[in-house]
């Protein structure tokens, strides 16, 4: 396998509206960030992964940029970020900004321009569609809510917007866009970026979507589904690969919605020059029922999870690259949702850790999963601040007419705010995050919870993850092993191997509460065995044939043949 950066390195994902405040206005920043990057060198992580920090009106937090070559003004200012990305640069970390060109703000100038009239040279940047019968060309349904088309009064048609509608659908068959987008991102690799992460790139290309407007303008089609992975979604990326990427050693990673296996590897099997790796989404639908929504719940079934992240790491060990995530801006906490928050939230939430960063890929951290943070719950729901919460409940409650108190139970589980609670610093008000008001209230367990104890505490889930890291650094069977999921039909144990040359990785997690027998499979031989790491004490010289895995027990066995 070819060697890469990106392939030794952990990411760590930065949500910088809840980092870390240094102005006092109750909103994260630059120089906050700045604040902390020592944390950041002394976890050890190689990469940062920033959230978008450009202009916005912030109607979905910045994933709706007004201007992509300018910084938001609550974050900072241009000289900040160099400043931010200098200072990165000196501890040897790599900064990885977001990329949102599936679609702009409404306040971008592009669409400014667009809607003016039909005419303007920028009414082709986005998609246009009169109505049909004096309704919306179709029934397509928007991500938070409501249609996809939205009517615009100035010229009397529609315009596509696949997320809020103020984030209108940037049209992609329009090579004058695909120059814009190029140049904008050369404009930030010559800054001295170190790659990028692409918000729902495999959303670009909308060819056969379109076309199937035509058929239902005829009446012949009903299709509230929006089908990514279009025709021309890898000639596009193709062709930014040739113009812009290729010119630079860059981590690239695409936000993929609904990808299969097959299609991952037609994004990053590296001959096709595409992208480095994709986020899938398998693994973090398996808590929903079957062709339901998230917010329609449903327990985690472990034999699906060991099936489907099996799945990955086999269509992937060969050709492309797996990423590796439990949490990130839009996803509910790991701890609370597939570990224990409560009496094992530390046991469970190393054992998810190890579980993940153990497997073949590049693993992320999204910030406060290193002390296992968790997930909140307000009472009413005007504290919550995220647009596809607020839309969900309105739509549940108000429109459907469903029990409050269960659209809270989904809310609790699966709102994007759980991840977007103030990191949870120090146990003084407000979580250390601001000396103000936040502008989300933080979760009310950060007495407990925070980085300064975790920092005291040598047992803490932040020395696990950060002996997980130097574990990455020093086994490269951790990084380019091959992976054979073992025990494939027990009930509560996740175990594997990684194999590299003579040396074999064996990885054993009890998923559950309650003590259970792991047995050593008969075909695993070997000669000498060294315990890497454990979320309980144990007897290193221990015989391993058989013993009694303790709740939310993980351990890790390197193995010499
Ligand atoms: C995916 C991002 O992760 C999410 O936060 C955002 O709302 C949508 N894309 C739209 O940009």
């Amino acid at each position: 396998m070819k060697k890469a950066w990106w392939k030794e390195s952990v990411v760590y994902q930065i949500y910088p509206r809840s980092f870390m405040d240094s102005n006092g206005d109750g909103i994260g920043d630059i120089q906050g960030i700045i604040s902390r990057l020592d944390y950041l060198k002394k976890l050890g992580i190689d990469v940062v992964w920033l959230s978008p920090v450009y202009k916005s009106p912030n109607d979905d937090n910045g994933y709706d940029i007004s201007d992509y070559r300018d910084i938001m003004d609550e974050f900072g200012t241009m000289q900040d970020w160099e400043h931010m990305l200098e200072e990165m640069h000196k501890r040897g970390i790599k900064l990885v900004m977001d990329l949102v060109v599936n679609h702009t703000s409404d306040e971008h100038p592009w669409f400014v321009e667009s809607r003016k009239s039909k005419g303007s040279p920028y009414r082709d940047y986005y998609i246009w569609r009169p109505g049909v019968d004096g309704k919306e060309p179709t029934d397509w349904t928007a991500s938070f809510g409501g249609s996809s088309w939205q009517y615009d009064n100035a010229t009397g048609e529609y315009y596509l917007h696949m997320f809020s509608k103020k984030q209108p659908d940037l049209n992609w068959e329009n090579p004058s866009v695909r120059r814009e987008i190029y140049d904008m991102i050369r404009f930030w690799l010559d800054k001295g970026v170190d790659g990028f992460r692409m918000d729902v790139i495999n959303m670009i290309s909308k060819k056969e979507f379109l076309s199937s407007y035509e058929d239902f303008k005829n009446g012949n089609i009903h299709n509230k589904e929006y089908h990514p992975n279009g025709e021309r979604v890898h000639d596009f990326l193709q062709e930014m690969n040739r113009e812009v990427l290729s010119a630079y050693d860059i981590l690239t990673v695409g936000e993929c919605p609904g990808v299969t296996p097959e299609q991952a590897r037609l994004y990053t099997a590296e001959e096709r020059h595409e992208l480095n790796m994709v986020f899938q989404f398998e693994h973090m639908s398996l808590d929903k029922q079957p062709g339901k929504r998230k917010w329609d719940l449903k327990p985690l079934d472990l034999h699906d999870l060991k099936e489907n992240l099996t799945k990955w790491q086999k269509s992937l060990g060969e050709q492309g690259w797996n990423s590796l995530y439990w949490n990130n801006h839009d996803q509910p906490r790991i701890v609370s949702r597939f570990g224990n928050d409560k009496e094992y939230r530390t046991e469970s939430a190393k054992m998810l850790a190890t579980l993940l960063h153990m497997m073949q890929g590049t693993p992320y951290i999204y910030q406060g999963e290193e002390i296992g943070m968790t997930n909140v719950r307000f009472e009413t729901i005007e504290e919550y601040k995220d647009i596809e919460t607020s839309n969900i409940y309105r739509d549940r409650v108000d429109k459907q007419g469903l029990n409050p108190k269960e659209v809270m139970e989904s809310i609790y589980a699966k709102s994007r705010d759980n991840g977007r609670t103030p990191m949870q610093w120090t146990s003084g008000p407000h979580a250390g995050f601001t000396t103000g008001t936040p502008w989300i209230r933080a979760n009310p367990n950060y007495k407990e919870i925070n980085v300064a104890r975790a920092l005291e505490d040598a047992n803490s889930v932040f020395y696990h993850y950060k002996k997980l890291i130097e574990l990455r650094k020093r086994h490269e069977i951790i990084v380019y092993g091959s992976y054979d999921l073992i025990l494939e039909d027990h009930d509560s144990i996740f175990a594997y191997t990684r194999k590299l040359g003579k040396e074999e990785l064996l990885v054993l997690n009890n998923f559950y509460q309650q003590e259970t027998v792991f047995t050593l499979p008969p075909d695993i031989q070997f000669h000498s065995k060294e315990l890497l790491i454990s979320n309980y004490t144990v007897d290193v010289n221990q015989d391993i044939k058989e013993f009694l895995l303790r709740p939310y027990e993980s351990r890790v066995y390197k193995l010499s043949r």
